[in-house]
């Protein structure tokens, strides 16, 4: 199983240490810059891990990451829709308006059905989008794990998601269709609001109360 992730911004970062030292996968890092990408691996460590490539190269894989602004994640898909049908796409993004002050989205739309829409033969699976960039440091917190919300509309992609990203220190739960992300993506402006009240930003996640299991019994 091959994995990318895309993009060297904050969660691009974050995500590719998780993969390499957690999923058993190969893992190639894309960039604009794979000369840049290159060095942060080799600072990160990771230089015999992790395969820096072109963003065209980072297509070959079979589950994607676009680490990207949420705008840029629609273009990206728009280019290669033809060569990343039938794989895992996974979106992160929150669709924040510049200021962060509410959503590019309308009510009752999410960019991970968004994005779907615009790739109606691959699998996208919506996660990560509560969990902001620090937390990937230590995502245990009073002996809680952080948990991941997971969704998408092809149950099998969503097994296998949470399959190879579970070894990862986070609590992975199945949350359902990916419309259930016009509620995750609106929570996560809530929780940056919170985490700027209580002083804690930008370290914040989730940690429901109540789930024992991560993935439910039927
Ligand atoms: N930051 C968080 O805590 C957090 C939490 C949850 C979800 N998210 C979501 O994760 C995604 C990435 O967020 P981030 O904070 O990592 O962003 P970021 O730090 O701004 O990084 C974005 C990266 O995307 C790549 N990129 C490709 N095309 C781009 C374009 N047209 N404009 C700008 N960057 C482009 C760039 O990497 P190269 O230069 O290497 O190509 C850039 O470093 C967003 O969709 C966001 O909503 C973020």
């Amino acid at each position: 199983m091959t994995i990318s992730v895309l993009g060297t911004g904050n969660m691009g970062k974050a995500l590719v240490k998780q993969a390499a030292a957690y999923t058993g996968g190969r893992v190639l890092w894309g960039s604009r810059n794979p000369g840049e990408a290159a060095e942060l691996a080799r600072s990160f460590g990771l230089a015999d891990q992790v395969e820096v490539v072109t963003y065209e190269e980072a297509l070959q894989a079979d589950i994607i990451i676009p680490a990207f602004p949420a705008a840029a994640i629609l273009d990206w898909a728009l280019t290669h829709q033809e060569k990343i049908k039938h794989k895992i796409i996974v979106d992160i993004s929150n669709p924040f308006n510049e200021d962060f002050s509410g959503f590019t989205t309308q009510w009752g739309e999410s960019s991970a059905e968004r994005l779907q829409s615009i790739l109606p033969e691959s699998k996208v699976i919506g996660a990560f989008k509560n969990t902001f960039f620090k937390v990937f440091e230590n995502p245990v917190f009073e002996d809680q794990k952080s948990d991941v919300l997971v969704t998408g509309d092809d149950e099998e992609a969503v097994s296998q998601f949470i399959e190879i990203f579970k070894p990862l220190p986070f609590r992975f739960i199945h949350a359902g269709k990916l419309a259930n992300n016009r509620t995750i993506e609106r929570f996560t402006l809530l929780e940056l609001e919170l985490a700027v009240r209580y002083g804690t930003y930008p370290y914040i996640s989730l940690q429901l109360f109540g789930i024992k299991e991560a993935v439910p019994a039927s």
